[in-house]
């Protein structure tokens, strides 16, 4: 990830433009969200007069595809101004007569003074991608009903996330709950913690180690552990928890899919009520 500005950004790629930062890998292009849109935008679903919101862009992948479909003004936001420096060095050199429709508002956009900077009811889309896990249950409320005060009467909210197979873990939990239940009436100097080092495997994103230092109150929640980066959350959470949020702050849901070829992914796609 680039530290220093535009001089360290990673090369552009003629094949991948997967590229990596400090919260995770950013892309230069998006083609299969290049798709996404164009569904949304020839159904009627996406209008594009009103600027567009890119909130966590990285190096602004969905930058090309949202202008070659019609965008005449997108705000690109980053918590890192480093990244904003290879987005704009980026685009500069692919988009060279659209330069002048980017601008830049670097900071966490979960901050007044950041999300401030933009109009209530002049934005035509709110598109996170792969922000979610890197905000805590605060911060995504706050980009909820900051996007719902920022989107023009029927604008978009289009959050992309990865959750780890997350799905996965609460099955594997309830094994692990439904085994306990059973090796306890067996021997009840079984613990679950016995239990749950017999199932953890260090190829699972939640291994025994994770588990363990995950702090004891938190491990009942249906969520046996959080992983913490080396100074950052990783928030993983269900589609249906995102879509309540949404529900309940104002939004419909239009769309919700999991992205076929990467079972992980899931897309969904909201209304302003
Ligand atoms: C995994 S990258 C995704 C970048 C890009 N959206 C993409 O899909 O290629 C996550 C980005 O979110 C940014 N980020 C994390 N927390 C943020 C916040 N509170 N406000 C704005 N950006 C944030 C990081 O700096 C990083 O560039």
């Amino acid at each position: 990830m680039s530290t220093q500005g535009q001089s360290q950004c990673p090369k552009i790629e003629a094949q991948s433009h997967l590229t990596q930062n400090g919260l995770g890998k950013s892309s230069y292009n998006d083609l299969f969200m290049g798709y996404y849109f164009a569904n949304l935008y020839f159904k009627g679903k996406l209008n594009l007069n009103k600027p567009v919101l890119m909130v966590g862009a990285g190096y602004g992948a969905g930058v090309v595809e949202l202008m070659a479909l019609g965008a005449n003004l997108i705000y690109l936001n980053d918590l890192s101004s480093e990244n904003l420096a290879c987005a704009k060095m980026f685009i500069n050199k692919t988009l060279p007569l659209k330069k002048n429709f980017i601008q830049y508002i670097p900071g966490d956009i979960t901050h007044s003074d950041v999300i401030e900077k933009i109009p209530d009811h002049s934005l035509s889309i709110v598109y996170a991608k792969n922000i979610i896990p890197f905000l805590d249950a605060k911060q995504l409320l706050q980009l909820i009903k900051k996007s719902h005060d920022k989107l023009d009467s029927n604008g978009l909210l289009l959050f992309v996330f990865e959750n780890n197979r997350l799905e996965e873990q609460i099955d594997m939990v309830r094994q692990i709950n439904a085994r306990f239940q059973i090796a306890s009436k067996k021997d009840l100097q079984v613990t679950l913690d016995d239990i749950v080092i017999q199932q953890y495997r260090e190829d699972k994103i939640c291994s025994f180690v994770a588990y363990e230092n995950t702090p004891k109150s938190l491990r009942t929640n249906g969520f046996p552990c959080i992983l913490y980066g080396d100074n950052f959350l990783i928030n993983f959470l269900m589609p249906s928890t995102i879509e309540l949020l949404l529900k309940q702050n104002g939004f419909i849901i239009l769309d919700s899919t999991k992205i076929a070829q990467r079972d992980d992914t899931f897309i969904i796609t909201a209304k302003k009520n």
